[in-house]
């Protein structure tokens, strides 16, 4: 058994973060110690790992579990007052604790049950997605989709504790591979000893039998700690840096329809985006090979943009939501581990975006 502890203080919330293999006794000495009345669950983590889950649930008699059904689908209205309605037959009150078992979907929905039930109430996330442990349980984002926007309702609001047991990683590769785009990411904007690490295995699954799993999954968390806890609710642009790859990442997303994952979508946003501050800027593109060749190993596909998504992908990025004034922050990287936030104008962007679409 491996594990990594650290304590952060986020405004309004102290928030512990344990990364290891193999430590559920410590989700379920957190359960307990927490008045934890009702623990949702992600459908897939429970189909993947119910022998395991019914161990952790047979430790917690009085503990009630919330099946739901996991995937983007869960992010609706519906969702949530179904939720919250379980919550109060539960009859959880200011006290008491909400605990999840799931992806990024699972998390997204109960973090924004927590933080409104009673006006939050407390919240334990155990992530079982590498996209989810490195990325979506840290930084208290949570919510909802509207039809025409993800994410579109929601707050900011911290778990008091996040376990991410790797152990969890070891089922579902062909999703939970998607997650490595992210570790690159911290890999290029923080650091590049996170792409030296990767670069040793011969694939995502020969990551998840290594003992150098939590160790890379807590330096990623701490890369979004030290990020998120100089702009904790997004106002003074310090979290832009987490958008590297991300900008044309979302764009490719939206423009098809979400057929094409967030891992694959963002591993070639970092490309196209890093080639694009090259034409803007006249900067290095120190991203596109080491990102492809990544993503190879990881067997993530490097996608074309075929020509019925260009315009859509220009039209992505035109109504993007960080679009301000007239005005976008790119980030570049100057050389893995290292990268700046540079604004530029969105007509700019897209001219560059226009001319790199033409050419490939
Ligand atoms: N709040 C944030 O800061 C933030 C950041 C990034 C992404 N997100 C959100 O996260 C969501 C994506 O998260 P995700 O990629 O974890 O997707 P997800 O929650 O849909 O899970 C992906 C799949 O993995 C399965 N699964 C979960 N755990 C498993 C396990 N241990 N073994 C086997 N299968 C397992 C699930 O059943 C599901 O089919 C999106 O909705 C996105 O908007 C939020």
């Amino acid at each position: 058994m491996l594990e990594h502890t650290f304590s952060c203080s986020v405004p309004a919330a102290e928030c512990r973060i344990v990364v290891g293999h193999d430590i559920h006794r410590i989700m379920v000495s957190a359960i307990e110690k927490s008045k934890t009345g009702l623990i949702v669950a992600g459908s897939g983590f429970l189909d993947s790992w119910e022998n395991l889950f019914r161990e952790i649930e047979k430790s917690l008699p009085n503990v009630k579990v919330a099946r739901v059904n996991d995937g983007e689908g869960l992010k609706t209205f519906d969702s949530y007052i179904d939720l919250i309605k379980v919550m109060r037959t539960c009859r959880l009150d200011r006290g008491s604790s909400i605990a999840y078992f799931g992806g990024g979907t699972v998390g997204d929905l109960t973090g924004f049950c927590a933080s409104t039930y009673m006006r939050g109430i407390g919240l334990l996330a155990f992530p079982t997605t590498l996209l989810a442990m490195v990325d979506s349980s840290i930084g208290g984002k949570n919510g909802i989709d509207l039809s025409d926007g993800k994410n579109a309702v929601g707050t900011f609001y911290n778990p008091n504790i996040v376990v991410a047991d790797t152990v969890f990683l070891e089922k579902g590769m062909e999703h939970q591979k998607q997650g490595i785009a992210e570790i690159v990411k911290y890999g290029f904007i923080h650091d590049d000893s996170i792409i030296d690490s990767l670069q040793s295995f011969s694939d995502y699954k020969a990551l998840t039998k290594s003992p150098l799993l939590p160790d890379i999954v807590f330096k990623c968390i701490g890369i979004k700690m030290e990020i998120v806890s100089k702009d904790p609710q997004e106002m003074s642009g310090g979290r832009e840096l987490l958008n590297f790859g991300h900008t044309v990442g979302h764009a490719i997303e939206r423009a098809s329809g979400y057929v094409i994952p967030h891992g694959t979508a963002v591993m070639r946003g970092m490309q196209i985006e890093s080639q694009i501050a090259s034409e803007m800027l006249g900067t290095k593109d120190v991203v596109s090979d080491l990102a492809g060749d990544l993503a190879k190993q990881f067997n993530i596909e490097l996608i074309s943009i075929e020509d019925d998504m260009k315009q859509k992908l220009l039209d992505a990025i035109k109504y993007d939501k960080k679009v301000r004034s007239g005005k976008i922050t790119v980030q570049v990287v100057e050389h893995p581990g290292s990268c700046r936030n540079v604004v530029v104008s969105v007509d700019k962007y897209l001219e560059a975006l226009d001319k790199w679409l033409k050419e490939n």
